[in-house]
């Protein structure tokens, strides 16, 4: 199980060959009786839905994490669209997966795909700065920068006050690094988070996986000084009791773990 959920591309394809052993037995048993009383057609649309029900639930059973159990129900019809279309051609994919990699290279090497933090999260990191008086705030895979352009924009860098993000994909960086240079708020850097300087920060904040936390805290220990605070949204440090845990009210009901820094 736990080779699978490091490796869960092979819990994928796993999920979907069990899927299509179960369907194959059942199409052996039903085919004949069903394609005559329904005709072929709506028995193949079936076989569909049930194979990318049972691969999802079967994806949902190996522990992989939710994205790829909406992979494991659109994966089915997306091979049955391919073959109906015969030649399509290549370059729709390659550019597809271009994009994707533009925006999400940090899915399949470090496990953390794009997502972003909500309004009221940046409310509750503003409100941390504020009743900590802190300085200096760091993001650590910034994604599109809202996080560092929302504190940066409280009126905080006129008080000598930054804010600052490290981010690797290429699309996000880009579009980040623009928005921060145009509105004058925060600085983004195209860099790994494993080689950012946290040293000066007063506040680091993550918004990650489950997968690098262990790295994270073992970042945070050796580098943060003492009274400064890492913040993990959504994904607690595993072993480690966190000082605070903010429960915001929003729709997503954000989770907030609050660890401070012994130094
Ligand atoms: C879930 S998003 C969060 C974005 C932003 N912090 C927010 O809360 O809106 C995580 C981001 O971390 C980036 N990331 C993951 N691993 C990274 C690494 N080793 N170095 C730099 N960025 C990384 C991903 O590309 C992604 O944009």
């Amino acid at each position: 199980m736990h080779f699978l959920r490091a490796t869960p591309i092979l819990g994928a394809l796993l999920a979907q060959a069990l899927a299509a052993l179960v369907l194959a037995g059942l199409l052996q048993a039903l085919l004949p009786e069903l394609a005559g009383r329904f005709g072929i057609a709506p028995v193949i649309g079936a076989a569909l839905v049930l194979q990318a029900l049972l691969a999802a639930g079967l994806t949902r059973a190996l522990g992989l994490a939710v994205w790829w159990q909406w992979i494991a129900l659109a994966f089915p019809f997306a091979v049955a669209l391919a073959l109906a279309a015969g030649s399509l051609p290549a370059w729709p994919f390659g550019l597809a997966f271009l994009l994707l990699y533009l925006f999400f290279s940090n899915t399949a090497r470090e496990r953390v795909p794009l997502y972003l933090s909500n309004r009221a999260t940046i409310g509750a990191l503003r409100r941390l700065m504020a009743e900590r008086g802190a300085s200096c705030f760091i993001d650590l895979g910034s994604g599109l920068g809202g996080v560092v352009r929302g504190i940066a924009g409280d009126g905080r860098k006129a008080e000598g006050r930054k804010a600052e993000g490290y981010e690797t994909a290429p699309m996000a960086f880009l579009i980040s690094a623009i928005l921060s240079k145009l509105t004058g708020r925060g600085q983004i850097y195209r860099r790994d988070i494993w080689s950012a300087d946290i040293t000066e920060a007063d506040l680091v904040y993550v918004f990650l996986s489950p997968e690098p936390m262990p790295m994270v805290h073992d970042k945070a220990k050796r580098e943060m000084k003492p009274g400064s605070l890492l913040v993990s949204n959504s994904f607690a440090i595993p072993g480690l009791d966190a000082d605070e845990i903010w429960d915001l009210s929003d729709r997503r009901k954000t989770r907030l773990y609050l660890y401070a820094m012994k130094g």
